[in-house]
């Protein structure tokens, strides 16, 4: 077999190298040695964006882009949205295996002992205003369980980890719920643990003077669906956020509130939710050209389109749209789901679309069910943040334990000014551009 090396001719010096290949990868540092002189500074690999960049070894999740493949410590997503729940999922990301039957009864029990908040968390959501984001309040009260599970710091050990992941598991729900009632001046749903883990999100989010809410199995088993195919998606912003603020061995409480800060810009988890104002905005399907227009003359993205990786249609896409017509035999067709259809139709022929390969993605449908479902759009990223916490924690583990990961620090290209010296404000010129144009950049 040919040698697993890739050999580099460095013609600033005739110098040639032979560099190792492992896993279809070189090592960025292995660039290092090649320089134009011993003191010189040494090669580095430059990718903005990390676009073609592993930064970890990880066995979680496996994407294949373009054959449209995605699976859970090697399960197709396909049949564990057909067969597997949330939770069993949740066990399978964080565990790696799928769980026994005594297993996930002891899983299950330590989720649901786990979904209550100190009453000073419900106190601290109280704090925002009624109309704030609830993506802003999960970021900031996640970030503030920090301070309540102080042991948390300790995250070389094992029973610590396993223990905020629990709670992380079990209180996103609660926090998320809670934001929502404190939107609507609603009195706080506390869990009911005799729902199943996706029953007792719905009751705290619609339960109203009914003794015992009842969620309607076909909206349960459609929401469940979802948090499962939202579970995990390798390293994603959210996830390599979660990564970085991991390694430099903060408590995993802020490192939530940080990939869910990032989980929240529109280029990623807040999507869904910007999908849906888009398909109001158009309206009707004979206003989908106009968008269409838009779109290829650059004004604007057509959200829920596009992906990093997947360069042909994203299987959770698929699922989800299926999922639509059973919650819509529930809840009555969203109108929106017409104008998505046509306009994936028209998308899909229009070379512009197909030239750079741009399909529905996990957020070009989810957010009409839960519209359908009667979830406000402001709490579709939530609903993301609280299925993605799984694969958070189990990415967040792995990072923790990997003996090659450092803090992260990347390297930089430096391309601004050379050494200058101080001159005092009296022998600074008057004149040019005022003090906000100055210098002209990015603030
Ligand atoms: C998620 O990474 C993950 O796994 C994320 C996620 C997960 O599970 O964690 O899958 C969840 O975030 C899904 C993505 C949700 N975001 C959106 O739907 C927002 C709209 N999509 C885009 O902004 C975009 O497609 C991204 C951000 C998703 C991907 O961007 P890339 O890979 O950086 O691609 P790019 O911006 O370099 O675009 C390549 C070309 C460009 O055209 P040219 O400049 O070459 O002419 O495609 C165009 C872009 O203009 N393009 C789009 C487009 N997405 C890319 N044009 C119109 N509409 C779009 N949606």
């Amino acid at each position: 077999m040919a040698s697993p090396t890739l050999t580099i001719t460095d013609n600033r010096t005739g110098k040639r190298y032979d560099l190792p290949i492992e896993h279809d990868a070189i090592r960025a540092t292995d660039l290092a040695q090649i320089r134009v002189a011993p003191g010189e500074p040494g090669l580095v690999s430059y990718d903005p964006a990390l676009i073609n960049t592993a930064a970890c070894k990880s066995k979680v999740s496996y994407i294949d882009g373009e054959r449209g493949i995605l699976r859970y410590r090697g399960y197709p997503i396909e049949e564990l949205a057909e067969k597997s729940s949330f939770l069993e999922t949740a066990y399978l990301i964080v565990k790696g295996e799928l769980p026994t039957t005594s297993h996930f009864k002891m899983w299950q029990r330590n989720i649901t002992m786990h979904t209550l908040v100190h009453e000073s968390v419900r106190h601290f959501i109280e704090g925002f205003r009624y109309d704030a984001h609830p993506m802003g309040i999960l970021i900031a009260t996640v970030g503030a369980l920090s301070t309540f599970y102080p042991e948390a710091k300790h995250v070389t050990d094992l029973e610590s980890r396993r223990v905020q992941t629990r709670r992380l598991i079990g209180k996103m729900p609660t926090i998320a719920a809670f934001a929502y009632r404190h939107s609507r001046g609603l009195p706080y749903v506390y869990p009911d643990n005799d729902l199943s883990y996706t029953g007792n999100f719905l009751s705290m989010m619609f339960k109203m003077t009914e003794l015992k809410y009842r969620p309607d199995p076909v909206l349960e088993r459609a929401l469940d669906v979802l948090f499962i195919l939202h579970a995990d998606h390798e390293q994603n912003c959210s996830t390599t956020t979660m990564r970085v603020i991991g390694s430099s061995l903060a408590d995993p409480y802020s490192a939530v509130a940080g990939a869910a800060a990032a989980l929240g810009g529109p280029r990623h988890g807040s999507a869904n939710e910007e999908v849906v104002h888009m398909l109001h905005e158009i309206g009707s399907a004979e206003r989908i050209p106009a968008l269409i227009k838009q779109v290829k003359a650059g004004e604007r993205r057509l959200m829920g389109f596009g992906h990093r990786v997947y360069k042909n249609y994203d299987p959770r896409a698929r699922i989800i749209k299926q999922i639509a017509h059973e919650v819509f035999e529930v809840t009555g067709k969203n109108p929106l789901i017409d104008i998505a259809l046509e306009l994936e139709r028209i998308a899909l022929e229009d070379n512009y679309f197909v030239s750079r390969r741009l399909y529905p993605n996990v957020d070009f449908y989810s957010g009409i069910i839960y519209e359908a479902m009667g979830l406000p759009v402001a709490m579709f990223p939530v609903l993301f943040a609280i299925a993605r916490t799984a694969g958070w924690m189990a990415q967040w583990a792995e990072l923790v334990l990997d003996e090659e990961q450092k803090i992260t620090r990347p390297k930089q290209l430096y391309l601004g000014y050379d050494e200058r010296h101080y001159v005092p404000l009296d022998g600074r010129a008057e004149g040019g551009p005022r003090e906000d144009a100055v210098p002209p950049g990015p603030l």
